[in-house]
């Protein structure tokens, strides 16, 4: 989080109080077009970050291409995140920028008539864990010195109180529910890969949210704003550090049962 500076400003005259970031500091959000994640940009962008924004489809994202003509730190790139090679080409494109707060987002439940037992759609579920697992390593793999030089050095996983194996007790949405499983257990992995860094891997679980993801929910249960949400991932990343590296967290701050 860039601490604030009061700056005094005399104009005319008279002395004003202006509030900037006293240090640069650089977020980066994986799927940033739409729900949670470009939550994430507003919210970051409001304290000051310069923010890169990764979509798939930048030509379609409306709202995000609002957001950055309006605010020239915010920039809008494309990323496929099941996409090897364009992770390493955006990381190649960054480099020698520090990157304080990488934000793994970018997420998909699949589809739920693919996932049942006896008709199980196989190209859907590798689909579902190359976006879900495979994405939040390789991104992670490929920006990691972008994170440790910089002065905050934290990785988020946005993840899922679906990927709590003792939580589990009914049949659904397997593929979403494996795949938030294993990207848990590969990040808690590369949490203890790059402890020596100073890299703090954060784990969140961001609860029932109103976003596209969840709209068969409506009206069926409790679903909470993006803007709540947003607010308690970032307040739960402000306060993780190199002592709770990997810790699987709920959005209030509690720690989260595998
Ligand atoms: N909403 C909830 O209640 C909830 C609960 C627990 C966890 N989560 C997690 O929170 C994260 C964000 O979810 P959300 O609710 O904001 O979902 P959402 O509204 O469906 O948005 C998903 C975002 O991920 C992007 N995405 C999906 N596959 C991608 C790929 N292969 N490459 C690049 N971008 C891709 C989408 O891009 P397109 O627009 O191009 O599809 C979109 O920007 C996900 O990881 C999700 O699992 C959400």
């Amino acid at each position: 989080m860039p601490n604030q500076v009061h700056l005094i400003a005399f104009l005319f005259g008279a002395a004003a109080v202006v509030t900037e970031p006293a240090v640069a500091a650089t977020v980066l959000v994986t799927g940033a077009n739409r729900g949670i994640g470009l939550e994430y940009v507003k919210q970051y962008a409001a304290k000051g970050y310069d923010v890169i924004a990764t979509a798939r489809k930048p030509s379609e994202a409306t709202e995000l291409n609002a957001l950055a003509a309006a605010n020239a730190k915010i920039k809008v790139e494309a990323l496929e995140v099941t996409d090897l090679a364009a992770v390493d080409a955006l990381a190649a494109k960054y480099k020698g920028t520090a990157i304080d707060v990488l934000v793994n987002n970018a997420g998909t439940t699949g589809f739920p008539e693919k996932q049942r037992f006896g008709s199980i759609d196989y190209a859907s579920f590798d689909d579902v864990m190359r976006t879900n697992v495979r994405g939040p390593l390789k991104i992670t793999e490929a920006f990691i010195d972008h994170v440790a030089a910089s002065p905050t050095k934290k990785v988020v996983v946005v993840t899922s109180s679906e990927g709590s194996i003792s939580d589990v007790k009914t049949n659904r949405q397997p593929f979403y529910r494996a795949s938030k499983s294993a990207v848990n257990m590969t990040m808690k992995n590369v949490a203890y890969g790059v402890k020596d860094k100073g890299v703090v891997i954060v784990l969140i679980n961001p609860g029932p949210v109103d976003t596209d993801m969840m709209k068969a929910a409506r009206g069926r249960m409790p679903l909470r704003t993006t803007e709540l949400a947003v607010r308690e991932l970032i307040a739960v990343t402000d306060k993780a550090t190199i002592e709770t590296t990997g810790t699987f967290w709920n959005f209030d701050g509690t720690v989260y049962p595998w």
